[in-house]
């Protein structure tokens, strides 16, 4: 006996795409949920969407056995800038599993260590550029963040300086990549009939896609100009060879997976970076609690890439932020055969599931009736480790999993560690409450703080 999935009510033609909040979806499938309960059905322009909200279907869907990745629509978007790039292909094509073969290796946990003087060096730029900064000086840390993302994707992986720090407002890479995500948002959710006649935003979305390609362009004329001997990800690239196929990357797939790690390599760390700023904030015991252990462990002394490991406290506070602030909050997947889930709920082969990772890691039958609240100590002392499986997912899932895992790793911590060490921080307005900025991924919006240098320095 199967059990229909819940939908709401719809309007002919339309679906539901009218009742979903444009500007943060998150929220609205937030909504549905408490309403509807753990899945519910959609049509969003006049495509059919399961989306799933808790641990028990979220493990179900994470078996690579059953389900796959698919393509959401608006990746599909992204997809006309990046085309087989890891993030963007089909899972069955070949110049996927050739970069994969390739590109793994090269940011493994080992290799990003090599990369730890050259992020040390980025971050000491956005640290230096904040201490100039005068305690009435106000800032949206989102801002730098990305400008702070950008350089270390391009300088620890390319050798590129893109000098994000050294321009007036957002880096024009920056800026039109904002602008194509949220353009690719945007007509994932139009009605194809209605598409040919927005000239605007298509004339807008070509005119940045063409700027993130010519930026890619750039860096690899600059390399083929200036080669070196530098073992970075972009030498990978241009001479690694796929053991399984004895096949090189191509121009093209080079490219895109230049234009992928620059898209999927920055957005998200620095939503992830401004999360984590947010929650200590609003939490300043976890604040004082993570000083603390860098005084202890630390002090003033100049980090080296051992002292990373030894923090338990920063990892758990990495982990909780990621938690409630997931920079990805959804993925897409689909079934290989019709199938169940629950051994209830129908589903048809290749229909489209969209995993609700900002919902799911509010489960209360996993975290508890405290799942809003930032308590970085639930993910301490092997409580994290315990968790259900699948609990957890900021980082996505399987073969499709996110390669950069290590590198965003790596760049965060050293970020906490040097802010601990030299600022302390204040909230330009303590009565601020979260709110989202959503375009592929989400960060906090109009967020602002002041920065103060430590004058107690241990
Ligand atoms: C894939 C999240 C940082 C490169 C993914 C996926 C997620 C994710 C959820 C899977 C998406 C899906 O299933 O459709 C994150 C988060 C990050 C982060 C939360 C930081 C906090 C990075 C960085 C890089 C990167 C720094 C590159 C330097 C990629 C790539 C894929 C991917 C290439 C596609 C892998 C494949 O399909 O083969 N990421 N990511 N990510 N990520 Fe990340």
């Amino acid at each position: 006996m199967t059990t229909p999935i819940p939908s709401p009510p719809s309007v002919p033609f339309l679906g539901h795409t009218q009742s979903i909040d444009r500007d943060v979806p998150i929220l609205s499938y937030q909504l549905l949920s408490k309403q509807y309960g753990e899945i519910f059905e959609l049509n969003l322009a006049g495509r059919l969407v399961t989306i799933i909200c808790t641990q028990e279907l979220l493990h179900e869907v994470s078996d690579e056995k059953r389900f796959r990745k698919v393509l959401s629509p608006s990746l599909n978007e992204v997809r006309n800038a990046a085309g087989d790039g890891l993030f963007t292909a089909h899972l069955e094509e070949p110049n996927w599993a050739i970069a994969h073969r390739i590109l793994m290796p090269a940011f493994s946990t080992m290799n990003v260590r090599n990369m730890f003087d050259d992020m040390v060096d980025v971050v000491n730029q956005l640290c230096d550029k904040w201490e100039r900064f005068g305690p009435y000086h106000k800032l949206d840390p989102a801002q730098d963040f990305t400008a702070l993302t950008l350089e270390a994707i391009t300088f620890c992986a390319m050798s590129y300086r893109m000098n994000a720090f050294y321009v007036e407002g957002l880096h024009p890479f920056a800026k039109a990549l904002a602008g194509f995500l949220f353009e690719c948002n945007a007509r994932s959710m139009r009605l194809g009939v209605v598409k040919p006649f927005m000239r605007a935003a298509n004339a807008k979305y070509e005119e940045d896609k063409t700027i993130l390609v010519n930026y890619v362009n750039d860096i690899l004329e600059y390399r083929r100009a200036n080669p070196t001997d530098k073992k970075d990800i972009l030498n990978i690239m241009l001479n690694g060879v796929d053991k399984e196929t004895g096949q090189k990357l191509s121009d093209q797939s080079i490219k895109n997976n230049l234009l992928i790690f620059l898209i999927a390599g920055h957005e998200t760390t620095s939503g992830m970076l401004t999360f984590i700023m947010y929650y200590l904030l609003k939490n300043p015991e976890a604040m004082l609690k993570l000083r603390k252990e860098v005084d202890t462990l630390i002090g003033s002394r100049a980090m080296t890439i051992d002292d990373v490991h030894k923090l338990p406290y920063l990892l758990a506070v990495m982990r909780e932020a990621l938690r409630l602030g997931p920079p990805a909050p959804m993925r897409g997947a689909a079934p290989w055969e019709d199938t169940t889930l629950k051994g209830k709920y129908p589903l048809a082969k290749d229909s489209a599931i969209l995993c609700a990772i900002y919902l799911i890691h509010r489960d209360p039958k996993v975290w508890g009736e405290d799942v809003d609240e930032f308590r970085p100590e639930r993910m301490l002392d092997g409580r994290f480790e315990a968790l259900p499986p699948d609990s957890w997912q900021p980082f996505g899932y399987g073969m499709r999993g996110c390669i950069g895992r290590p590198f965003a790793w790596q760049e965060v911590q050293i970020v906490l560690v040097k802010f601990m060490q030299r600022f302390t921080f204040v909230l330009d307005d303590p009565s601020y409450d979260l709110k989202y900025k959503q375009t592929m991924s989400i960060k906090p919006k109009d967020f602002c703080i002041h920065i103060l240098p430590r004058t107690d320095k241990k």
